[in-house]
Order: C-alpha cells, then sequence, then structure tokens
C-alpha cells in the first residue's frame, strides 16, 4: 500500500497534531466545476456518471487537482442505497432525485432487503478502489452514506419535499414500521459503509441532511439512534489506520452533546452555530469539521479571505479541526472564490498549529 503522502485531514479527524488546517468542502466535485460540468455530459447523466468507475474517479481527482484539496470524496450520491434496494432512482432536470416506486405501504416497507453492496452496489466499491489508485497517497479517500432517516424521507416521499408529510406521518402512525424500515436502512448503510472501507476508503461521513427538521425526541429515537447502531457497526482500523467516523446532522447544533457521544469521531456542523461555542461544548471528546456558511462564497475572494480568518480564529490554536462549509457548495458559485478559501485556509491556519 502506498504510504499516505499528506495525511492532515486524518490527523485531525483524530484530534492529532497537524501542520496546517486540513480543508475541503462538501460537493466539492459538482456543476460548479466547468471540468465536471463535461465529464457529465459525456457520461450522459448523473447516474450513468455515479455507474462508471473511471468517470467518478475522474471527476472525484477535479477539485483535489485544481484546489489542493487536503481530501477527496468519493464521487456518487447517497441515494445509490435506495436505488440498489429497488426503488428506481432517477433525476429530472431542474427538479432533483426521484424514485419510481416510493415506499407508502406496510408491504413495501417489509419487502425491503438489504443489497450486497459487492454486488448491486459493485460499481462505487470498483470507484473507491479506482480512485484510490489513482489518487497514489496524495490525500485521503473519504468515503459516505446517508443517515438512515435521510434515506427514509426520500424513501418515502418518492424525491425530495418540503414537509415531510409521508414520512412524519408514517412515523407518527406507524412508529413500528417506520422502525422496521430504519432497522433495514441502518443494515444497508453499515454493510455499504464496511465494504467502502474494505475497498479503500479512509475516512467515513454519514450526512443527515433531514434529522434537523425532527424534535429532539424524534431525533434521538429516529435518526441518532441508527447512526449510532452503524459507527458500532463499523471496521475502524484498516491498513493499519484508524479509519474516522464523521456524523452530520444539518440543523443538529442543539444536540451537540448527543451526537459527540455516539462513538463519532468527528461532528459535521452547519453554520449556524460558532466553532468556540461547539469546541467547550464537545471539543474535548470529538474533532470538529466546518462551518462556512456556503453563501459566503458568492462574496468576494477578499470578503471570504477574512470570514475564514474569523472562523479559524473562532475556533482557536490546537489540534481537531477540519474547515468544511456547513453545507454544500452551491451550483453557480465561481470555482476562482472556492480558490480563495482553500487558499485562506493554508496560509492563514499555520499560525494556530505552532
Ligand atoms: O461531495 C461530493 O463532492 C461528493 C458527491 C456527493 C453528491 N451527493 C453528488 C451529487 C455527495 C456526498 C452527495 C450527498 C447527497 N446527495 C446528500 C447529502 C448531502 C447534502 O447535500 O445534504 C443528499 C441529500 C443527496 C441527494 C441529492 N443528490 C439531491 C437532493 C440532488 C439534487 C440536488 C442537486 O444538487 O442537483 C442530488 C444530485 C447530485 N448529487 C449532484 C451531485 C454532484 C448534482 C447532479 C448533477 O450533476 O446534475
Amino acid at each position: 500500500m502506498t504510504e499516505l503522502k499528506n495525511d492532515r485531514l486524518l490527523r485531525a479527524l483524530l484530534r492529532q497534531p497537524v501542520d496546517a488546517t486540513p480543508v475541503w468542502v462538501m460537493r466539492q466535485a459538482g456543476r460548479y466545476l466547468p471540468e465536471y460540468r463535461v465529464i457529465r455530459e459525456r457520461a450522459g447523466s448523473f447516474m450513468d456518471l455515479c455507474r462508471n468507475p473511471e468517470l467518478a474517479c475522474e471527476v472525484t481527482l477535479q477539485p483535489v487537482d485544481r484546489f489542493g484539496m487536503d481530501a477527496a470524496i468519493l464521487f456518487s450520491d447517497i441515494l445509490t442505497v435506495p436505488d440498489a434496494m429497488g426503488l428506481g432512482l432517477y433525476f429530472t432536470e431542474g427538479e432533483g432525485p426521484r424514485f419510481q416506486h416510493p415506499i407508502r405501504t406496510e408491504a413495501a416497507v417489509r419487502a425491503l432487503g438489504i443489497p450486497d453492496p459487492e454486488q448491486e452496489l459493485g460499481y462505487v466499491m470498483q470507484a473507491v478502489r479506482t480512485i484510490r489508485r489513482e489518487l497514489d497517497g496524495r490525500v485521503p479517500l473519504i468515503g459516505f452514506s446517508g443517515s438512515p432517516w435521510t434515506l427514509a424521507t426520500y424513501m418515502v416521499e418518492g424525491g425530495s419535499a418540503k414537509f415531510f408529510a409521508n414520512t412524519k406521518a408514517m412515523m407518527f402512525e406507524r412508529p413500528d414500521l417506520m422502525h422496521h424500515m430504519l432497522d433495514i436502512l441502518a443494515q444497508a448503510v453499515s454493510a455499504y459503509l464496511s465494504a467502502q472501507i474494505a475497498s479503500g476508503a479512509q475516512a467515513v461521513m454519514i450526512f443527515d441532511t433531514w434529522g434537523g427538521m425532527l424534535t429532539t425526541s424524534d431525533y434521538r429515537e429516529f435518526s441518532l439512534r441508527y447512526m449510532q447502531r452503524i459507527v458500532a457497526c463499523l471496521p475502524r482500523e484498516h491498513e493499519g489506520r484508524r479509519v474516522p467516523v464523521v456524523l452530520f446532522t444539518k440543523g443538529g447544533a442543539q444536540w451537540l452533546e448527543d451526537i459527540a457521544a455516539s462513538g463519532c469521531d468527528g461532528v459535521g456542523l452547519d453554520w449556524t452555530i460558532d466553532l468556540d461555542q461547539a469546541r467547550a461544548r464537545i471539543g474535548s471528546q470529538v474533532a470538529l469539521q466546518g462551518n462556512m456558511d456556503p453563501c459566503v462564497l458568492y462574496a468576494s475572494p477578499r470578503r471570504i479571505r477574512t470570514e475564514v480568518a474569523t472562523i479559524l480564529a473562532r475556533y482557536g490554536s490546537g489540534e481537531g479541526h477540519v474547515f468544511n462549509l456547513g453545507h454544500g457548495v452551491h451550483p453557480g458559485i465561481d470555482p476562482e472564490n472556492v480558490a480563495a478559501l482553500v487558499e485562506a485556509v493554508h496560509e492563514l491556519s499555520p499560525a494556530y498549529h505552532r
């Protein structure tokens, strides 16, 4: 196995000293990059791109090559898992993801099975292996999955939703059925992430995009509990190194203590909490990943640099910080502004690591 030349991300997630704060951004490979749009065009569609390991590898490396990110994140989507469960994922222009067969009945829930990661999701594992080969130890590769709750919202709604009416109706009316679905999903995600780790993912992240839509008690019961179960199932060492796990609940700042107690190594933060407060609350237990408002990238490179400086100062000196946005980079962002962000983190952060 080739040696990892830049291991800042893995060290920071384990709260070990680094020379500079590692930086990557959610959705770093995406439509805001012209070179991504070229490859997506060549692939035909977004899902064809995900299913083509060579092209998925190429777009994964684009932001690493262009910006000098400290990590690569597997190019794929959280919805590949429900797709592999037979829901028939497709994307419509302007409307986002949709499922041909949403899960609306008890029979549909009971029929759900756990996909074999090396079969139905074999194209993802092949992409992981291809990316690791092409990265050649430059930076670590992050694997990922959606949280059971977040996957369930898409599966029940059949796509994106505003109020999660169908999902919440099932949760309130038939909690037993919802728990059955979440249990299947937790097993599916555990198998999927374990296979990503076995294939070469060096850290993994669970995206709980919609956990923040729940009440505190429902969050614990329907979202966090299942993420905790996954964390407990994952192999935490591979190739002689610890494989850190990051949990990201958008809108989860009020539950930081609960999230940090889940057994994860790092907590992803959206922009609604300041890093000094988050660090005071959970920074002695876990690393923190975040948390610039993605909309700062609509401002000038100068303003972006000031915001980076503010966020680095809020976290303060010492280990345990991975710089990121509080959510994904938007499609309309000028790549030069992402370059300004990365440059600012690399130039300004060493002062906090002396
Ligand atoms: O971060 C990365 O660069 C890795 C790739 C990645 C994608 N999706 C690629 C993608 C990751 C980590 C995801 C996660 C994902 N997908 C989440 C969780 C994170 C979050 O954003 O909250 C969710 C909720 C999804 C579901 C999803 N996929 C939606 C709602 C959409 C449509 C919205 C959009 O941006 O178009 C997608 C499509 C998608 N996934 C695109 C990309 C690059 C855009 C597809 C295109 O090329 O048109």
